[in-house]
């Protein structure tokens, strides 16, 4: 159940698991078979971490089970999750299951669904993995900080029947701001950080370690299941050629199929399952690199290619996964809402364009600001952001809109602002239906659908867990900036 992936002096190797009982070749994965289950700890406290190559000092983090990424956990669908979660911070503390559709109770939101776990204390997170996917955890209070100091680990939920590999990878990707002194930068939640980007920082990693030298086989076929633990970096993966095949969105299978931008956009929250085949007749090294702000490019890790050919022709087996005992939104008697963002630097010019070009309704727009202090400029104070006009700093606000138990809910979100914003909703997957009016083509099941600037989408979900969900911006500066709320489930 509890895996960990090495941080200090980590190898490559400790950056793929290969899962026992997987045989050589493309195996399916009989993982697992007898196992004691149980209660497992999961402790937050200070740590250290070797995330530059070379580095004389390892950099003080917060870390879950001593290391960043914390303890990896793996069950299978349908098994039950207890893990007792210990607080040795000095500050309070929580864990959320990010993407995971647990009880309410379970959802680990100070002051929405449970109260803080003070420092000394202990919490017990009990639920069902009904879906199979790549998920992850981290705290739920001061989150600009904890995840920054690098509180987040990886939740696998593996499929009963799984697509076949030859070794699988889980990528936590992560974007550090370190000081000139190599630790972490102490200043949070900067005011220049929260109305632009976030808290970028420019040290790239995967499980902790920068730019890591990784070593493939000809013909291999690999399942890398990425998830985005960054406060703020919206990365841009460029996959050097390989032209990998993405099989699953924020844990949920899609239609696999290799996306066809020059570059993959993976925003924070978000998590992207990818079967990558290393051509046969490869050689030499593939570097992948992250290309999103111009001029910056970010090495991301090195796939070496070495060793005799696992096979002479790409492997053909099927790369479908089955599918998760999701709802169905009823599209013809949802429920119709909207969400329209706005706020940051820079932003007046596109909710402009948006009202002239008629994508926002002008109706709509005058509850909007009914409802709202300041909506082009944030002359006021209060909040950076907004969600409907609202100002959570500001205002004692109550639920963005509720819905019955049980009832389809079909939402616009609209990114009226210069920014791009992840938008992530707690304890249900929601199918993106349409982007900026044209119907998506994989009708992707997420938790976080991406928004660039002056983007509309529509997504589609059931009502079916009871209780008050977060939906916020993933960008965690940006949420402390005013981009959340909540919506209750009755
Ligand atoms: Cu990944 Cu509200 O969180
Ligand atoms: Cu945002």
């Amino acid at each position: 159940f509890l895996q960990t992936l090495g941080a200090g002096g980590v190898t490559a190797a400790a950056l793929s698991t290969t899962l026992p009982g997987m045989i050589p070749g493309i195996g399916r994965g009989m993982a697992h078979a007898a196992e004691t289950r149980g209660v497992q700890q999961v402790t937050a406290a200070p740590a250290t971490a070797r995330l530059i190559p070379g580095g004389a000092v390892p950099t003080p983090v917060w870390a879950f089970n001593g290391t960043v990424p914390g303890s990896l956990l793996r069950v299978k669908q349908g098994e039950d999750v207890h893990v007792r979660f210990e607080n040795q911070l000095a500050e309070p503390s929580s864990i959320h299951w990010h993407g995971v559709r647990v009880p309410n109770a379970m959802d680990g939101v100070p002051g929405l669904t449970q109260k803080p776990v003070a420092p000394g204390d202990t919490f017990d997170y009990r639920f069902n993995a009904r879906d199979a996917g790549t998920y992850w955890y981290h705290p739920h209070i001061n989150s600009p900080t904890q995840l920054a100091r690098g509180l987040y680990g990886a939740l696998i939920v593996e499929e009963a029947d799984p697509v076949s590999v030859d070794r699988e990878f889980v990528w936590l990707i992560d974007d550090w701001r370190l000081g000139e002194n190599g630790e972490i930068d102490p200043v949070f939640n900067a005011g220049h950080d929260v109305g632009h980007a976030g808290r970028l920082g420019g040290l790239v990693t995967i499980n902790g370690v920068a730019n890591p030298d990784i070593s493939v086989r000809p013909g291999e076929r690999i399942r890398v299941r990425m998830i985005n633990t960054a406060n703020a970096r919206v990365f841009a993966i460029d996959f050097a050629g390989l032209a990998p095949h993405l099989i699953a969105l924020d844990g949920h299978p899609v239609t696999p199929h290799v996306p066809d931008l020059p570059v993959f956009l993976f925003a924070p929250g978000m998590r992207a399952d990818f079967i990558v085949d290393v051509p046969p007749d490869a050689s030499g090294q593939f570097s992948l690199i992250d290309r999103f702000y111009d001029g910056l490019e970010n090495p991301l890790a090195s796939l070496r290619v070495a060793g005799n050919p696992v096979r002479g022709d790409v492997a053909q087996t099927s790369m479908t996964l089955p599918d998760n005992p999701l709802p169905e939104p009823d599209l013809q008697n949802a429920r119709r809402e909207q969400l329209l963002y706005t706020g940051g630097m820079m932003g007046g010019g596109v909710l402009r364009h948006l009202v002239e070009t008629g994508k926002i309704d002008a109706g709509f727009l005058g509850e909007v600001r009914g409802m709202a202090q300041s909506m082009m400029g944030m002359m006021t104070g209060g909040g950076i952001w907004m969600v409907n006009g609202r100002d959570p700093e500001r205002d004692e606000l109550g639920p963005l809109f509720s819905l019955g138990r049980g009832e389809s809910c079909v939402v616009t979100v609209t990114n009226a602002t210069a920014w791009y914003h992840p938008i992530h909703l707690h304890g249900h997957a929601f199918r993106v239906l349409s982007r900026d009016g044209q119907p998506t083509r994989y009708q992707e099941w997420q938790d976080t659908v991406l928004l660039a600037p002056a983007e509309q989408a529509e997504i589609a979900f059931v009502a079916d867990n009871p209780g008050d969900w977060m939906l916020h911006c993933h960008i965690l500066e940006h949420k402390f900036g005013g981009m959340s709320g909540f919506i209750r489930t009755a």
